[in-house]
């Protein structure tokens, strides 16, 4: 597909029904993982203007920093720590209202209020996550949670 990005207005349900397709096509025929993650990222930050999107990839029993839109990042994160690292020790999506009241929780940036991590499955695995933050408190809701799984499910290879 042409690599332009109709951008949806509209409700947020509007913007992500829009978005998903445009993102399955993007990868569709590419199974490059850098390639797929870098276009998701752009897609999503794109649409919803979040401060930062990206991953983080399990590599050598750690969080190593992935393909990412916004402010320079954290590189590794281990197991169990942050938002990221207790997504990916519990398996589950962790949808973070309020920041400061996270125990653990890595500051990045700043600037960022709320947060949610997804866990990106293969097989059994957990082979990463994708991780939003936002500028404004609680940003993020079971809706988000809903659509940002089909995302990650999208990613070739990850829903084997
Ligand atoms: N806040 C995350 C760290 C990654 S940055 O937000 C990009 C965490 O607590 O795991």
């Amino acid at each position: 597909m042409a690599e332009d990005l109709q951008i949806a207005r509209g409700t947020k349900t509007e913007q992500y029904a829009a978005l998903l397709p445009q993102i399955r096509a993007l990868m569709e025929g590419e199974s490059d993982p850098t390639a797929n993650l870098a276009n998701i990222a752009a897609a999503l930050k794109e649409q919803f203007g979040w401060l930062w999107v990206g991953f983080y990839l399990v590599k050598a029993g750690e969080l190593v920093v992935g393909p990412f839109q916004g402010p320079v990042a954290c590189t590794r994160i281990r197991k169990g720590k942050g938002v990221c690292g207790t997504s990916w020790a519990e398996e589950r999506t962790l949808i973070v209202p309020d920041v400061d009241a996270f125990p653990g929780h890595i500051a990045c940036s700043g600037l960022s209020r709320s947060e949610i991590v997804v866990p990106i499955h293969s097989g059994a695995q957990i082979v990463g996550v994708l991780d939003v933050d936002s500028i404004e408190l609680n940003a993020f809701d079971r809706e988000d949670q809903q659509w940002l799984e089909d995302v990650v499910k999208i990613i070739p290879g990850v829903n084997a």
